[in-house]
């Protein structure tokens, strides 16, 4: 059985690797042998995980780009090449929302700003599929490869006023399976393309929505997700960790294009 999840010795490039989410799978993925390549726009974030990492004998690389920019991830492909010699698995985790693309009491939707809206959609959708071109060439060109996308709940079912983030994860989601068929049709029956659909992690892009500025107690909305996740709490990022690996592995050799929820059941969830 253990040899089934064995990743040792693979290369990871993680986008986002510097952020909440996606710096625990790099400590995860480094803990079992994978090289890791920490990809952000952020690149202090990215050194330190890469330090972190480094500090406790695991192997990692920190690099800044920018998953908007092409010549910007292909530098970063370069450097990844140079240091790890190939990449097996492509994690798009940068994404996420921002306060001026949220509908709020002085905010209507008819008046949210176009470049806010625009901003949300690229970093999520197309900071998927850039990312995507470069690295999945190579999976390409070598007839294997693992890609992990990181769409949300707010895929599955829109949640009120972040309009543009839920539209921009149904997308993410729609181009996994979209390139799940592609990899295989074109190139290789070896390559997967798999998506996380995490539930409620309090996140500094979520914190704002979600505990109140003054008082750090939970805003009406986060008391409605708590009470809307049967679980009855918010997931900590290690919780995503059992399956990314499965993904990743040969435990999932069979599983592409498809979207799971980690989630507490909040989707398996009426509300009644
Ligand atoms: N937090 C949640 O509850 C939640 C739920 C569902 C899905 N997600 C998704 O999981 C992923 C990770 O979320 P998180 O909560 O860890 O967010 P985070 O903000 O902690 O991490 C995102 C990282 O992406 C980096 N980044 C931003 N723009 C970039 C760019 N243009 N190029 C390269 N890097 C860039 C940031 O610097 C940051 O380090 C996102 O795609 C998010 O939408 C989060």
């Amino acid at each position: 059985m253990a040899d089934l999840f064995d990743v040792s010795g693979q290369v990871a490039v993680i986008t986002g690797g510097g952020g909440v989410l996606c710096s625990e799978m790099a400590r995860a993925l480094a803990a079992r042998g994978v090289k890791v390549a920490v990809l952000d726009i952020n690149e202090e974030q990215a050194k330190a995980v890469a330090g972190e990492i480094k500090a406790k004998g695991g192997e990692a690389i920190a690099i800044a780009a920018n998953v908007l920019d092409k010549a910007s991830i292909e530098r970063a492909r370069d450097i990844v090449l140079e240091n790890f010699g190939t990449v097996d698995i492509l994690i798009n985790g940068a994404g996420g929302n921002k306060a001026e693309a949220t509908v709020n009491d002085n905010m209507s939707f008819f008046d949210l700003p176009m470049d806010a809206i625009q901003w949300v959609f690229n970093l999520n959708i197309v900071g998927t599929i850039l990312p995507t071109q470069v690295f999945g060439k190579i999976m390409a060109e070598r007839e294997k490869g693992v890609v992990i996308n990181m769409s949300s709940m707010a895929a599955f079912r829109p949640l009120t006023r972040t309009v543009a983030y839920c539209a921009a994860k149904a997308a993410v989601s729609n181009f996994t399976q979209w390139m799940a068929v592609h990899f295989n049709h074109n190139y290789s029956p070896n390559i997967r393309v798999n998506a996380l659909a995490p539930g409620f992690f309090l996140t500094e892009q979520n914190y704002y929505l979600l505990v109140d500025k003054e008082t750090g107690e939970p805003t009406q909305r986060g008391n409605q997700i708590i009470s809307h996740t049967p679980v009855g709490r918010y997931g900590e990022p290690a919780d995503l960790i059992g399956t990314l690996l499965w993904l990743i592995s040969d435990a999932a050799s069979f599983v592409n294009g498809v979207v799971v929820p980690v989630d507490g059941a909040f989707q398996a969830y009426s509300g009644v």
